[in-house]
């Protein structure tokens, strides 16, 4: 027993010798130079798998040589964002899994640049200068495969944001089939045209687009079609004026930004301003700073049975949504079934009441806020007061924050401190008058009634009695005379 663990240990001796050999030939070999004198670890920080070049000044993108100095380390993520150099070359043969060109001033990135970058996961070429003209498909060849057309196979990531992109040239990612990230945001593609649509639905295993700030007015038909995989869409800050139709081809969506669009209302049975249509995954739904939104209508957001969370915040002309927004009749027609919300957040709106039949269980959020809005405090919103004031505590939100706007007297009030002293408030009748303020009215109406009558009987007398000729009032015997003399002649008047 003992002779067979010294062999063992003798063998593990001899192999780790002969790795440490091996090993150190292999680092002597390549190319005569260590990573740690290689001239990109003299300007940048190489540590451990990272090779840091943020900011450094760099103008010219390193040779190929160079980079082959470096093979040694491993390096996993490259950062050289925030540089000067314009053209990429090609690269070595190297195990970069991140490749940071952010915030350079990339115009050109040479054929196959990155062919030789075999684990490429992420590739972010996010603000450049990089113009449809210069982009070419080629940029992005990788190795022959019998099986795919030279791709960058392990390619998964892809930021194009913030260049000046007008158009995608149609074979742009021909490269990249298995991309289920990508971001063009920040690109002035406007109106889609035809090649940009096909070089977006030849990405089957898309899951993440974010298309933020492109100038989009509308999203064309079949746009969607291919990506059936896509999971989360950004639209934010484009010029769609009503909620993108399209959107149902997206059958796996479980996130969706529509943030910062000129939506005007969701209403179900509009054309102009329709609501959502089915998808029954989507879980998050972002509308927030929308100047324009006014009306969320009856049914608009019932499409979406499976969202848990709504932010619908910052719309300064939102005053209306309807109790029935998301609530959709079941299968029978007789009752209505609500999507299982956790997270909703209407702050910074122009709601004067939230209904307490918008959602089904307000005990079951884990986050609301409904804070700054101009709330009415009567006894129509006494459920806010007297139910939304705990969940919105329970779920860590601030009731402070519910403060009365209407009516006047109630104005500055916290829910929260309404909620503390059990206050039950009035009710605003339906021509907006308010009770506690009927009997200063019944007053004053009293008042008025009886200086008016003695007015009267004295001005009736001192008519009857002829004093008001000198202005043209006539006494009583005097006005019937005149009429009967008159009438014939003028006609039209009376
Ligand atoms: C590796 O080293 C051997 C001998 O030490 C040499 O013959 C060979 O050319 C070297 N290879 C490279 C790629 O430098
Ligand atoms: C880069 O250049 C700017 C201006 O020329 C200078 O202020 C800055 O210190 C330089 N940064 C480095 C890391 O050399
Ligand atoms: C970048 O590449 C283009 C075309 O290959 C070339 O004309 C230009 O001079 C290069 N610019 C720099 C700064 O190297
Ligand atoms: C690339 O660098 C920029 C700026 O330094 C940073 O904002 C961005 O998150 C980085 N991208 C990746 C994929 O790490
Ligand atoms: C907010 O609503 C009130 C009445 O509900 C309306 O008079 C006002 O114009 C609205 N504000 C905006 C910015 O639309
Ligand atoms: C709630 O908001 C009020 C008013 O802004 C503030 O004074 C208070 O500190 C806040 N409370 C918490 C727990 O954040």
């Amino acid at each position: 027993m003992k002779k067979m663990g010294g062999r063992v240990l003798a063998c593990f001796v001899f192999a780790v010798f002969v790795i440490g050999v091996s090993a150190d030939e292999q680092t002597s070999n390549t190319t005569n130079v260590l990573p740690k004198d290689s001239n990109i670890c003299k300007l940048c920080h190489c540590k451990d798998n990272n090779v840091d070049c943020f900011d450094q000044n760099i103008s010219t993108f390193f040779t190929k040589q160079e980079w082959s100095e470096i093979t040694d380390l491993k390096p996993k993520n490259v950062d050289l964002s925030e540089n000067l150099f314009v053209n990429v070359t090609v690269m070595a043969d190297l195990s970069i899994e991140v490749l940071n060109l952010s915030r350079c001033k990339i115009e050109r990135i040479e054929n196959a640049a990155f062919r030789d970058l075999q684990e490429m996961r992420v590739l972010d070429l996010s603000y450049n200068k990089l113009t449809t003209a210069n982009l070419s498909p080629h940029a992005f060849e990788g190795r022959y495969s019998a099986e795919e057309y030279k791709p960058l196979a392990s390619m998964r990531v892809l930021n194009l944001a913030n260049n000046d992109l007008h158009s995608l040239s149609q074979d742009l990612f021909e490269h990249l089939p298995e991309l289920e990230e990508l971001d063009i945001s920040g690109n002035p593609l406007a109106t889609f045209d035809q090649v940009t649509i096909i070089a977006i639905s030849s990405l089957p295993m898309l899951k993440v687009l974010r298309m933020r700030s492109c100038e989009l007015t509308k999203i064309p038909e079949k746009f969607l079609h291919t990506p059936r995989y896509l999971e989360r869409l950004d639209l934010s800050d484009n010029l769609l004026t009503a909620v993108p139709q399209e959107i149902e081809e997206t059958k796996n969506l479980i996130y969706l930004n529509l943030n910062q669009n000129p939506i005007v209302q969701l209403e179900m049975d509009s054309e102009d301003y329709p609501g959502f249509p089915r998808l029954r995954k989507l879980q998050e739904l972002h509308m927030c700073n929308m100047p324009a939104l006014k009306r969320v209508g009856p049914g608009s957001l019932a499409g979406l049975e499976q969202l848990t969370k709504l932010h619908m915040s910052f719309n300064p002309a939102l005053s209306d949504i309807d109790p029935k927004a998301l609530a959709r009749p079941d299968d029978i027609g007789e009752t209505y079934d609500w999507p299982p919300m956790k997270e909703l957040y209407l702050q910074s709106n122009n709601l004067s009441e939230v209904d307490s039949r918008l959602i089904s269980r307000w005990d079951l959020l884990e986050k609301v806020d409904v804070s700054d809005n101009p709330f009415l405090c009567d006894c129509s919103t006494q459920w806010m007061v007297d139910l939304l004031v705990p969940s919105v505590e329970h779920a860590g939100g601030n009731a402070s924050l519910m403060v009365c706007q209407e009516p006047i007297e109630m104005r500055g009030y916290t829910m929260k401190h309404l909620h503390e002293i059990h206050r039950t408030m009035r009710c605003v009748d339906k021509y907006g008058n308010r009770p506690e303020k009927d009997g200063a009215i019944l007053l004053g109406t009293l008042i008025g009634v009886l200086l008016a009558v003695p007015i009267m009987l004295g001005l009736m007398l001192l008519w009857r009695r002829g004093y008001f000729a000198c202005i043209g009032l006539r006494a009583p015997e005097d006005v019937s005379r005149a009429f009967y003399k008159r009438a014939p002649a003028e006609d039209n008047y009376f």
